[in-house]
């Protein structure tokens, strides 16, 4: 961190005695006022629930600057990383700190596709489940089980153990998707092929069967591994926090993954990309596009809780670039498999352009997120709704453990240890029960 010339006064209108506050410049982005030590010196806590004002940690990881939509892994362009590089490159990139060269690219792809396979246990214990348990339920379970079956790799304050236990994280995570998958709908696992890539390797445990083998579709492939790329780390987002915080007390890489999978189910988060492709589902099944000006009217009704699922970012109060490349791979993927005329689509498309021009969402800066299309190019690709959340944390695991590692390397980390301000009862004294 790089302190500034500039300090923060803080003075109170009570005469209490003002203080100064230092301030820390970022590489980009807004600087910070350090708190630290304002408890000590003035016996005073802030107060901010929601993180709307406050840097919980310091990072290099990514950058987003929300009012201009733009998006920077290690200093990159979400652009230009989507479509020139591909999933694991930018896993070598989040997790060691640069992009890998011929040779590095070679031996990162070697050593994750060497932990493809899941222990032949686990598929015992995903028969506990019951066949209709929602995907991220099991992902959850089978996530946090990993550290039951890889006690090997456990030690968080041992680099290597790190390094293993983000290995087969990222190599195992579309295994176990695939097997949640193929459990509820009753066909038997497919083993990952480490012939194939990374992406393609997925595709094939989703919809190949023993009796019949998956040609992978370049264009979909292409698609799948451009959403993992776009979901791969977004900063300080609730799931991330949920993890740094989880790993902060000193517990094992799989169990706090397992805490991130757990926050990124809620629609406010992950579950965003299927509540999106229901809610378009549902209007169209109410009348479709003619239906879109009574749906918007309930929006933007006070009393009603309807929201335009995609829309809207707690950081982005522009257009999120996730979305504009996501539209891009939803014109591919429809035309590839000659979708172009797909009703959905052309739903998402007018229910966009509506509402970039109304001015609710317009005063509100209110712009579609990586989830408006990233439903639709799913479905077409035949993922089924309840399994998008799941590929969220696919995809996410290598930002959960990038920013873990992070954390864990730093040597001012700490347990996270939020403080309150309390509103409840004063000290009271418990009266025998007869005179309660
Ligand atoms: N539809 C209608 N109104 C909205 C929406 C929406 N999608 N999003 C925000 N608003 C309104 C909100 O009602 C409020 O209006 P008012 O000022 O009149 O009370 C105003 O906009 C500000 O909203 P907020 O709830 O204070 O904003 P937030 O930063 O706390 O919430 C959000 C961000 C993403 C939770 C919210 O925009 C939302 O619920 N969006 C729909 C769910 C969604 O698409 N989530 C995916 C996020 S991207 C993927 C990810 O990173 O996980």
């Amino acid at each position: 961190m790089t302190p500034s010339d500039v300090k923060a006064t803080l003075s109170f209108s009570d005469g209490s005695p003002s203080i100064d506050l230092p301030l820390y410049k970022g590489s980009i982005g807004p600087d910070v006022i350090d708190i630290r030590k304002l408890y000590g010196q003035t016996g005073k806590f802030t107060y901010d629930p929601g993180f709307l004002s406050t840097a919980s940690c310091n990072s290099t990881i990514t950058y987003i600057d929300g009012d201009k939509g733009e998006l920077l892994y290690r200093g990159y362009p979400i652009e230009q990383l989507a479509e020139q590089c591909d999933f694991l490159e930018v896993c070598h990139l989040l997790i060691y700190g640069d992009l890998p060269d011929a040779e590095h690219r070679a031996k990162f792809v070697k050593t994750i596709t060497n932990h493809t396979m899941v222990n032949e246990q686990m598929q015992f214990f995903l028969r506990g489940f019951r066949r209709d348990a929602h995907p991220m339920a099991v992902m959850t379970g089978l996530v946090g089980a990993l550290s039951a079956f890889y006690h090997d790799s456990t030690d968080v304050q041992n680099p290597r153990h790190r390094e293993i236990a983000a290995h087969r994280l990222i190599a195992k995570m579309p295994t176990l998707v695939a097997m949640a998958y193929k459990y509820g709908i009753g066909q038997p696992y497919i083993y990952p092929k480490n012939s194939l890539s990374y992406s393609a390797n997925f595709m094939r445990m989703m919809f190949a069967t023993p009796c019949e083998e998956y040609e992978p579709n370049d264009v979909l492939v292409r698609a799948i591994d451009r959403i993992f790329i776009l979901h791969a780390d977004h900063e300080q987002n609730a799931s991330t926090s949920t993890v740094r915080l989880c790993g902060s007390s000193g517990t094992n890489p799989f169990a706090a993954i397992a805490a991130g999978v757990a926050c990124l189910w809620g629609p406010a988060h992950g579950g965003a990309n299927e509540a999106a492709l229901s809610m378009l589902e549902d209007i169209q099944r109410n009348g479709g596009v003619e239906k879109i000006g009574e749906f918007i009217k309930q929006v933007k009704d006070k009393n009603s809780t309807v929201k335009l699922m995609g829309f809207g970012h707690r950081v982005y109060k522009n257009y999120d670039p996730r979305a504009k490349l996501m539209r891009e791979t939803c014109h591919e993927v429809l035309g590839a498999l000659g979708l172009g005329n797909d009703p959905l689509f052309k739903l998402a498309m007018a229910l966009e352009k509506i509402a970039l021009e109304d001015e609710y969402f317009v005063a509100r800066k209110l712009y579609p997120n990586v989830d408006f299309y990233s439903g639709i190019v799913q479905r077409a690709i035949g993922i089924p709704v309840s399994l998008f959340t799941a590929i969220f944390a696919l995809a996410r695991t290598v930002g959960w453990i990038a920013q873990l590692n992070e954390m864990i390397g730093d040597p001012e980390y700490k347990i996270g240890r939020p403080r309150q301000l309390y509103a409840g009862s004063a000290r009271r004294d418990v009266k025998a029960l007869a005179q309660r």
